[in-house]
């Protein structure tokens, strides 16, 4: 699964241009991958439209945990699936940070996008720092088990995504990144779970990425934002595990 976060980037018109360049370059991608794009909140409906008759699906960067109510700057999920919304990402590495998001609330807001039907992208991930101190596992194990309580992992998506790969050009070696995933693959205790990675994924990399075992997808920034680089990492080359080597 081959998702693009655009994040705080593209208006509704910059976002039906990029459809334009995007769809044909994707129109033949092959069948065993799903590609998704999360817009801004306010431009989901004219992507939605642009999208129509592509397989391009439709994710959304946040869902509140409660139906409606007074909560100032947020979004239900109704309000998405009623736009055509299938995915949500959650416990993104952002809002952790800048809205000290914490695993509760992350919970909270997966538990409720996947009881009204839209499947959940929980993202995890370590700091440099974390990183460095040798706590990798222990914080992403408590990212996911928090994160994941009461969750049906068959309508699941998991984003490892360690932090200091985020937007900085450093991408995590994928012989690293695909320990990390089969360590969460464990944790969760569901084989066919989906894994992505993400942080700085780039058509350079993306095909060593998705050559690993426990690599399922990835969960794409910066490189999202380009209709050309997007569409080359949506048609990734899949080579073999010896090829690769
Ligand atoms: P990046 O962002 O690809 O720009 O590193 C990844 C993400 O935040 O999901």
């Amino acid at each position: 699964m081959i998702a693009g976060n655009w994040k705080m980037h593209m208006t509704c018109a910059q976002a039906k241009q990029y459809a334009a360049a995007f769809l044909p370059q994707v129109a033949n991608a092959p069948k065993d991958r799903s590609i998704v794009l999360a817009p801004p909140f306010t431009a989901i409906s004219t992507l939605q439209e642009a999208l129509a008759g592509s397989d391009v699906q439709i994710a959304s960067q946040n869902v509140h945990w409660e139906a409606s109510g007074a909560f100032t700057g947020e979004i239900s999920a109704e309000m998405l699936l009623e736009l055509g919304v299938g995915y949500t990402i959650v416990g993104h590495s952002e809002p952790r940070k800048y809205f000290s998001e914490s695993d509760e609330q992350i919970n909270q807001r997966a538990r409720a996008s996947q009881a009204a039907g839209l499947i959940p992208i929980l993202c995890v991930g370590e700091s440099d720092e974390q990183r460095s101190n040798g706590e990798t596992e222990r914080v992403i194990r408590r990212q996911v088990e928090q994160g994941l309580e009461g969750i049906d992992p068959s309508k699941l998506v998991v984003a490892y995504e360690p932090i200091w790969a985020i937007g900085t050009g450093k991408t995590c070696e994928s012989e690293e990144a695909n320990r990390v995933c089969g360590l969460i693959r464990n944790w969760v205790g569901y084989p066919n779970l989906t894994i992505q990675y993400g942080g700085s994924v780039k058509p350079g990399n993306i095909d060593e990425l998705m050559a690993k075992s426990d690599i399922d997808g990835v969960l794409v920034g910066g490189a999202s934002l380009e209709p050309d680089s997007f569409a080359r990492i949506a048609n990734y080359e899949v080579v073999t595990a010896a090829a690769a080597a």
